[in-house]
């Protein structure tokens, strides 16, 4: 099976006009923002992409703004030579990479703030991360134009924040959200997990473990916020250099509960912890999703 070329576009002004010109040929545009350094997680977007659009584009640019001072966006991985390899079997067309000055040239200033949905979690940790992305997804919405876009479930708070940042600013782009995409023994798939040794990846399943705890408690009939979230946090206490929250929330609005309160029809609980220089996250929705597969021990 041979496999098509793919068209590599570095300006701005050029992805809005390939765009354009599919859509004077009835064609639909799926959109697939990432970051790069693609795994199979990103490639599964780029399959749900080619069932919501004609014309596949995969945008792939590490946005400074959404990295604080001392985060990892020096090291961030980047291989887009690898990346157009990973996905020319997977029907993508386009693949949009600009220079960072193309997509911030001198004298920028404007920025996009969703209130209320980047306070918390992972906002809470990451100041200004939000606004980073909706910035740049933003941008990315106003160059391809109407369209599909599609984004992970592991990024649960990015989800909803780029779906109230379209919803708000009445952008043309139908938001699409796949689920989080996992390793048999249930690590979360993540550009990040290049960075982890061996000794810190065996200890990151703490990650979906505490989650599918959470689950078991749920399926026996838990209700308290407290047990639920403290069967999640045990696992992840126990194996990470560092916690930054493991959190019960509104899956719709984001709002944090406290232990002493009763779940309703559903509950997000969202993780964030480190192992060695590694930060990484993972979520479930309880009363949504299906919980993570659980790595046997030796296996
Ligand atoms: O999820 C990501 O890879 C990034 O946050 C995104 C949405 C591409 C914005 O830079």
């Amino acid at each position: 099976m041979g496999t098509r070329p793919i068209e590599v576009i570095t300006e701005p002004a050029a992805l809005g006009a390939r765009c354009d010109a599919a859509r004077r040929e009835g064609r639909t545009v799926a959109l697939v923002p990432t970051m790069g350094a693609l795994h199979e997680g990103h490639l599964a977007l780029v399959d749900e992409a080619a069932r919501h659009g004609d014309l596949v584009v995969v945008t792939i640019f590490v946005n400074p703004t959404q990295f604080g001072p001392g985060e990892d966006l020096d090291r961030y991985p980047r291989d887009l030579a690898g990346d157009l390899a990973r996905l020319a079997p997977r029907g993508a067309h386009v693949v949009f990479a600009p220079a960072r000055e193309a997509m911030y040239p001198p004298g920028h200033r404007t920025s996009v703030r969703v209130a209320g949905l980047t306070e918390g979690l992972c906002g809470a940790h990451r100041p200004g991360h939000f606004d980073g992305v909706a910035t740049i997804v933003a941008k990315l919405f106003a160059l391809a134009g109407p369209c599909a876009a599609v984004f992970g479930r592991k990024d649960y708070q990015q989800l909803r924040v780029i779906r109230r940042m379209a919803a708000d600013l009445d952008l043309p782009v139908e938001i699409v959200g796949l689920p989080t995409v996992r390793e048999p023994d249930g690590l979360a798939l993540s550009s990040r997990n290049a960075f982890l040794s061996v000794d810190d990846r065996r200890r990151a399943l703490s990650l979906a473990a505490g989650l599918a705890a959470a689950h078991r408690a749920w399926a026996s009939g838990e209700r308290s916020v407290g047990v639920l979230r403290r069967a999640a946090e045990a696992p992840v206490r126990r194996a990470a250099d560092s916690v930054d929250y493991v959190a019960a929330a509104d899956p719709d609005d984001l709002g944090t509960l406290d232990d002493g309160e009763r779940a309703a029809g559903r509950l997000l609980i969202a993780v964030a912890a480190r192992l060695g220089a590694t930060r990484l996250i993972d979520n479930t929705v309880l009363g949504e999703d299906r919980p993570p597969p659980v790595a046997t021990e030796g296996g």
